[in-house]
């Protein structure tokens, strides 16, 4: 019997594609590289616990009268629940945790439905700043999450100038704001958190403090970042990011929380347990107990620093100027292009530029800046998987300057630091592909773009040999036939 895990990350959900052969070649790039056996053995090998498990459930099915759910599930959920508190040295005295939870954003939902009366006050980080739709987006004309439909959310923002969370500006809102619960962590952040002064936040206002660690919670496990465990109330995390699970969730939760987030999970937001999701996390926090997950947690981490140095070598710009974590945000803003054209097209210029500007507004040429959205498309086109995001500053969530590039997917295929080297000279290629790319177009339109990046060759080039690149390396799981 199989479980298994694609893990999921979403920064590179389209890098199966070119995977489809078994992993090959024996050349001296890849002996040296552990043999990528996980994802691959059998789950009586890697768990006999969880095996067992489903054999007594196997057993009980084919055997017997099913008439009614078993209590194998309840042994199931409870070895889940001893992995999770103990994956993060939670003492169970303190600590309880909830394992239903479908995904993330339910769970975010049943946590703050737990916790919170309809209409109570919340914060929770900007989403263009890094945040997540769950913690309360909304738009002038419209509530865009169920969160900030039924709640009343405040935003907290980054530091448009450092892009560093500014907990000063979050300190004296939150004074005034007088939130039931401040949210901390991220998506699109690349650096760790100040947890410490959350805290101190929270306990002036006398609000709860929940962490959702989703995008790192492998880190947390690893113990190579801060621990939001230390100074939280409430913890949630998807399961399939860092992780490196099934697609589901957790809520952690200091025991005196824990019925009315019970609750609020089942019946509150969900019916029954998804099972096998249940028994997929479980083998995964086995997983993550091992020191091998530790290893992998570092290597993430020395991974996304390396590339960080990389580009920033090659003359890029890194918003922060680094990271702490397993992500990075690439400020594109900085590659300015002439451009000619009419003057109408004037678009909104990095802030250096702004001079030079001055004096072309009087002329047939115009500037612009490389935007996210079109080093995404060229990737895209490259068989590179990355997002385009709003970095600091920036006066459009809907064109954002930016991309967010992470490194646990290509890690846990074996990638070091040489690796990520050359990675980083492919994405350099795609910044300059498309720079020219904009050039010829002449134009700041998208589809003007497109279409010249659609037809060429260089692009067709550069994809040939991501692909052949990236195929050296083995891939967890099994390949389809
Ligand atoms: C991904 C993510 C979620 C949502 O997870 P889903 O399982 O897709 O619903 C919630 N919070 C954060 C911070 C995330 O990064
Ligand atoms: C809120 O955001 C989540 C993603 O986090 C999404 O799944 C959900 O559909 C959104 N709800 C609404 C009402 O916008
Ligand atoms: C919460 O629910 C889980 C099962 O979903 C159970 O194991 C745990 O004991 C419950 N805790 C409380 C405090 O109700
Ligand atoms: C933009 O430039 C002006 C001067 O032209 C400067 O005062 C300001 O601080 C700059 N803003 C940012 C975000 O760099």
């Amino acid at each position: 019997m199989y479980i298994l895990f694609f893990f999921s990350f979403s920064f590179f959900r389209k890098c199966y594609c070119c995977v489809d052969r078994a992993p090959r070649s024996k050349g001296k790039a890849t002996s040296r590289r552990p043999k990528n056996k996980k994802g691959k053995a059998s789950l009586k090998d890697v768990d006999p616990e969880i095996f067992e498990l489903i054999k007594e459930e196997e057993k009980r099915q084919r055997c017997g009268l099913e008439l009614i759910a078993s209590e194998v599930i309840d042994k199931l959920e409870v070895l889940c629940q001893e992995r999770a508190l103990k994956v993060f040295n939670l003492d169970p005295k303190e600590w309880a945790v909830n394992v239903q939870p479908y995904s993330g954003s339910t769970a975010n939902f049943a946590a703050m439905n737990g916790l919170l009366n309809v209409g109570d006050r919340f914060m929770g980080l900007h989403l263009p700043d890094g945040g997540h739709l769950s913690h309360g987006f909304y738009r002038p004309e419209k509530a865009v999450n169920i969160s900030a439909k039924y709640f009343t959310s405040l935003p907290y923002y980054i530091d448009p100038s450092t892009g560093y969370i500014d907990y000063d500006d979050l300190e004296k809102q939150a004074l005034r704001f007088c939130p039931k619960l401040i949210i901390g962590g991220s998506s699109a952040y690349p650096r760790d958190w100040d947890y410490k002064r959350l805290r101190e936040i929270a306990d002036k206002t006398k609000a709860i403090l929940l962490i959702d660690m989703a995008h790192f919670s492998g880190l947390v496990a690893a113990k190579i970042i801060n621990n939001p465990f230390e100074f939280a109330d409430v913890v949630t995390t998807t399961t399939h990011k860092s992780l490196r699970a099934t697609r589901a969730a957790l809520i952690f939760c200091r025991t005196k929380y824990a019925k009315d987030i019970n609750y609020s999970v089942f019946p509150g937001t969900q019916g029954g347990p998804h099972n096998h999701a249940i028994a997929g996390i479980a083998v995964a926090l086995r997983e993550a107990l091992a020191p091998e997950f530790t290893e992998y947690a570092k290597q993430i981490v020395l991974n996304c620093r390396t590339l960080a140095n990389e580009l920033k070598t090659m003359g890029h710009k890194i918003a922060t100027g680094g990271t702490d974590t397993h992500l990075l945000l690439w400020d594109l803003r900085p590659h300015v292009m002439c451009l000619m054209g009419p003057k109408k097209n004037i678009l909104k210029m990095p802030n250096e530029t702004i001079i030079l500007h001055k004096i072309m507004l009087t002329s047939n040429f115009f500037y612009d800046g490389l935007t996210g959205a079109k080093v995404e498309y060229v990737c895209d086109l490259t068989a590179i998987t990355i997002n385009k995001n709003t970095v600091h500053g920036d006066k459009s969530a809907l064109n954002p300057g930016g991309v967010r590039v992470g490194t646990p997917a290509l890690t846990s295929r074996g990638f070091k630091e040489e690796d990520f080297k050359v990675v980083a000279k492919l994405l350099d290629e795609v910044c300059q592909l498309s720079i020219a790319i904009q050039q010829e177009a002449g134009s700041t339109k998208h589809s003007d773009f497109t279409a010249i990046a659609d037809k060429s060759e260089k692009v067709k080039d550069l994809k040939r040999r991501v692909e052949e690149f990236a195929e050296k390396f083995p891939i967890p799981g099994r390949i389809l036939e």
